[in-house]
């Protein structure tokens, strides 16, 4: 048996390991065990003593070790290299494989990090995890206790099986990636759900509480209109005349409820001159206003109009402040609602963490940016008053 072949002696146990590797990489969907996995077989294999996986981070800046095997799997997720960084790090900067038989602290690339006990091994070998279409997802080491001279055909194997993980890795990512969304999804479903009730709720409560009792007050000054007709006309007429003034306060009030659901007035005004309006019905403190002309789909106009709505009760309500400016902007990729006050301001996360019921307040403005898939931050601190700033991409995330 040739030694110097990673103990490998001949093409049939190249292919024996190769499919190995396939069957443990079709086992399962799982990134963490997929790379445990495929690490403890290629030691197991290739008579290395240790093999670990730094898998390439989204931002394509970092290494992150992510596979590795005893002891080192307790390492696992708490190694990181900068690409660049340490041996992987470079052969993730060049896409080339490394093999260093001894003397790695003389190697300038070679980064000593104690956790992974260098000192304890002498030869390593690195390659790069590419897919087929060339995309760097990570890379692979194995280091050995002795001597070892790692050959070309040991590093165009480690290089195979670098490049079947490669697609599982992929596959293993996009499989979550898949699934997270689709919670997302479900989050999102649930949600409007949730908002679709509190509307309801708001609705029902006015019509059960305003509107009924209103039309149980109107049919009784009818009755007695009825019965005092014929005799005391006087009467009558009060009697019809205090119906009238019922018939148009329900009529308001009707009104009122349905203007709930979508405010009229951004059909008659459109979203900036409906919040300059919203604005100036706020007594106190008095609201600056600056925005610019946009139109945006109906459901967009509307989340913005009560977002500003409930923060501009929450100045009034809670800020105790002197000014207080709203603002709507657009920037090349988004369209942006400030409400800023100069209040007393506030504990931010706090006031997230406080929020009321789902569908109201802080917490209702929340999930009404989350549902245009925008964002909503507040910034606030005690004494230096309150900004909240919605962003609402103009290319819609979902
Ligand atoms: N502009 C603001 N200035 C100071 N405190 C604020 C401001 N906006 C919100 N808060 C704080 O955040 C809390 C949560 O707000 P919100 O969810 O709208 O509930 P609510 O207005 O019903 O109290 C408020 O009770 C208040 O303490
Ligand atoms: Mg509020």
């Amino acid at each position: 048996m040739n030694r110097s072949r990673l103990g490998l002696a001949d093409a049939d146990s190249e292919v024996r390991l190769l499919s190995r590797v396939i069957e443990t990489l079709s086992a399962g969907l799982d990134l963490d065990e997929v790379v445990q996995g495929v690490a403890a077989l290629i030691t197991d294999t290739t008579h290395t003593d240790i093999c670990f996986v730094h898998l390439l981070e989204s931002s394509g800046q970092r290494l992150q070790l992510r596979g590795a095997t005893p002891p080192f799997d307790q390492q696992v997720r708490r190694i990181g290299l900068s690409v660049g960084e340490g041996v992987a790090g470079w052969v993730a900067a060049h896409g080339e494989p490394v093999v260093i038989t001894d003397n790695k602290l003389d190697d300038p690339r070679y980064r000593y990090i104690p956790e992974l006990r260098g000192q304890d091994f002498t030869s390593m070998a690195s390659v790069p995890i590419v897919t087929r279409p060339g995309q760097l997802v990570g890379v692979l080491n194995v280091h050995t206790r002795d001597r070892r001279e790692f050959t070309t055909a040991d590093v165009e194997l480690l290089g195979s099986v670098a490049g079947l993980m490669a697609g599982a890795i992929e596959n293993a990512r996009l499989h979550r990636h898949i699934a997270e969304r689709e919670e997302a999804m479900e989050r999102f479903a649930e949600q409007i759900v949730q908002l679709q009730e509190t509307e309801r709720r708001r609705l029902a409560g006015e019509i059960h509480d305003g509107i009924s009792q209103r039309i149980v007050s109107l049919s009784f000054h009818l009755s007695a209109a009825a019965d005092a007709v014929q005799t005391n006309p006087a009467l009558a007429a009060q009697q019809i005349a205090a119906a009238q003034d019922l018939a148009s306060a329900t009529l308001e009030e009707t009104r009122l409820a349905v203007a709930g659901l979508r405010p009229p007035v951004l059909d008659d005004l459109g979203l900036a001159a409906s919040l300059e309006s919203l604005a100036r019905s706020i007594p106190e403190p008095s609201v600056a206003v600056d925005t610019v002309a946009i139109q945006l789909p109906e459901h967009v106009e509307t989340a913005i109009y009560r977002i500003a709505q409930e923060a501009l009760q929450n100045v009034m309500k809670h800020a105790e402040a002197g000014r207080s400016l709203l603002r709507l902007r657009t920037t090349r990729h988004a369209v942006v609602l400030e409400v800023s006050d100069d209040g007393k301001g506030c504990d931010a996360a706090y006031a997230t963490e406080k929020a009321g019921p789902v569908g109201y307040g802080l917490s209702g403005m929340q999930q009404r940016a989350e549902l245009l898939g925008a964002r909503l931050t507040v910034d606030s601190a005690p004494g230096r008053g309150t900004r909240l700033r919605l962003t609402v991409p103009l290319t819609p995330t979902r």
